[in-house]
């Protein structure tokens, strides 16, 4: 029997074992994770390897830098995750790994070194989308948060309003018709002179300052759930050139404040719109930019007054880590399919698999 046939019948096996072991694998960006999860929550080890100080210099992420960085980095880190775990490589159930979306360099590292360790232990390989990893992330915090909820999805490469209906089925609400909320928070930062990343420069300064510059007007979209943000970065930035050319003094603190609130106002308000049409009261916050302080505080307080109950990760989980990709491995070996596939490619430009949308309703 092949490999792929075997690990068909192995997965069929793990449906129904207690106390399933899964080791994750995460390298899509900048961060190298490796960790030990069981039955989804139960976070054994989250090993992250952070690249940021070496990228900082560059002012933002070097894909070939990055893909290097990995290769130094994961085997120390696999062993740290193993020996912070109190396990033994034979205790493994499972291996799921990232496959995309990231940078195809950088995947490529993390997927190989999974298919490297799937196959020489002989236990599945399981791939899965870095953006469902970020949403199972609330599952490791949150032990009584089950399907259906509303999710708010925010990164740096993302940003998608979802409704979770069951573990592995989500349904596309809105998204952003330009750039992703992080991507605005990174480029926002960088001409105000901030270090990268930018997104959490920009929370700490914002708490200091007022929102007393309107950028740009709202927009209607022929899709109510959709979202933009590019024409309020370009305002963000010719606001910002144009006090500099003319040498007039801007109160920074102000910029970033006016700039999050706008940025974050909108999609609040739309995701709670979701919330009370689909008649789901929760509501959860996924990707990096869910770590901003601002939009936890006002979705939590907005959310209140409508009944709804808001949940996000903690710190250590918002960003990319390997437990959440650990959590969305077991999430898809006991309710998905698992396609085991050792020749499995890394797919840069991966979407999440909205099976269903609000568009087509
Ligand atoms: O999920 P993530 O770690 O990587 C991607 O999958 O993209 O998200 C990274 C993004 C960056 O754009 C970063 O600036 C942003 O999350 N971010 C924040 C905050 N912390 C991280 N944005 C706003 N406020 C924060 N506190
Ligand atoms: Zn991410």
């Amino acid at each position: 029997m092949n490999y792929h046939s075997r690990m068909k019948e192995k997965v069929e096996k793990l449906k129904t074992k207690d106390k399933l072991v899964v080791l994750g694998i995460e390298s899509s960006c900048d961060e190298t994770g490796i960790a030990v999860v069981i039955d989804g929550q139960k976070v054994l080890s989250n090993v992250v390897s952070s690249q940021i100080p070496i990228h900082a210099e560059y002012g933002g992420v070097v894909p070939e830098i990055a893909s290097r960085n990995h290769i130094q980095n994961i085997d120390f880190v696999y062993e740290q995750a193993i020996l912070e775990a109190g396990i033994s490589k034979q205790d493994i159930d499972a291996v799921a790994v990232t496959y995309g979306p990231g940078l195809v360099g950088a995947l490529l590292v993390g997927l190989n070194f999974a298919k490297g360790l799937a196959y020489g232990l002989d236990i599945p390989l399981v791939p899965v989308n870095h953006i469902a990893g970020h949403i199972c992330a609330n599952f490791i915090d949150f032990n009584d948060l089950q399907p259906p909820f509303v999710c708010l999805i925010v990164s740096g490469g993302h940003t998608a309003i979802v409704l979770q209906q069951s573990y592995n089925i989500h349904k596309l609400y809105g998204s952003t018709l330009d750039d992703a909320v992080g991507e605005s928070f990174d480029k926002v930062a960088r001409i105000l002179g901030l270090k990268y990343p930018g997104g959490p420069q920009v929370d700490k300064l914002a708490k200091l300052g007022k929102n007393n510059i309107t950028f740009c007007k709202k927009h209607t979209f022929a899709n109510p759930y959709d979202v933009s943000y590019s024409g309020l970065k370009t305002a963000v930035i010719n606001y910002v050139h144009n006090c500099e050319q003319k040498g007039i003094e801007y109160n920074i603190n102000d910029v970033c404040a006016s700039f999050e609130s706008q940025a974050f106002d909108d999609l609040i308000q739309k995701t709670i719109d979701v919330s009370l049409s689909s008649g789901v009261k929760k509501i959860a916050l996924a990707g990096g930019v869910a770590a901003n302080s601002y939009l936890r505080e006002k979705m939590t307080e907005r959310a209140i007054k409508q009944g709804i109950k808001v949940y996000f990760p903690s710190m250590s989980l918002c960003g990319d880590n390997a437990a959440m990709i650990a959590s969305a491995g077991y999430y898809k070996i006991k309710y998905g399919n698992v396609d085991v596939d050792i020749a499995l490619n890394a797919q840069p430009t991966l979407p999440l698999d909205t099976t269903q949308s609000f568009i087509n309703q």
